[in-house]
């Protein structure tokens, strides 16, 4: 089975394109060598979605646009994934600084930010259910 999910982009961890969860934190794949992640949980966009299903972080970028290539979503619902699971209500600054490391160049960021807003705001309410 080939994964795909996981962009190269810089390969000198500067994009941010090819993140992924490494023990829950989230990590520049391109500058970890195989003998630092042996034995580490790795998580990548492949995990997130459940049956075929998205899970509210993605459907909340489906909604809000969030996505235009498509290049660095991957990487950047990482990120995001990484601050809701620590972080439940973030405002809009700790967002930011959550996403910093991954470079966008088509969306302006305006619309990932809207996305991972408003996933927090629904992942805060089943929460409370
Ligand atoms: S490919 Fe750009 S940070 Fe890894
Ligand atoms: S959607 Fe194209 S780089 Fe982000």
């Amino acid at each position: 089975m080939y994964l795909l999910g996981v962009k190269e982009g810089c390969g000198e961890g500067e994009c941010g394109a090819c993140t992924v969860l490494m023990n829950g934190k989230p990590v520049n794949s391109c500058l970890v060598l195989a003998v630092e992640a042996d034995g580490t949980m790795i998580r990548t966009i492949e995990g997130e979605s459940k049956n075929g299903k998205l899970n509210p972080l993605q459907e909340s970028f489906k909604k809000h646009h969030a996505t235009q290539c498509g290049f660095c979503t991957p990487g950047v619902i990482m990120s995001a994934t990484s601050l809701l699971e620590r972080n439940q209500n973030p405002d809009e600054e700790e967002i930011k600084e959550a996403i910093e490391g991954n470079f966008c160049r088509c969306t302006g960021y305006r619309q990932i930010i809207d996305a991972i807003a408003e996933a927090a705001t629904l992942l805060e309410s089943e929460v409370k259910k």
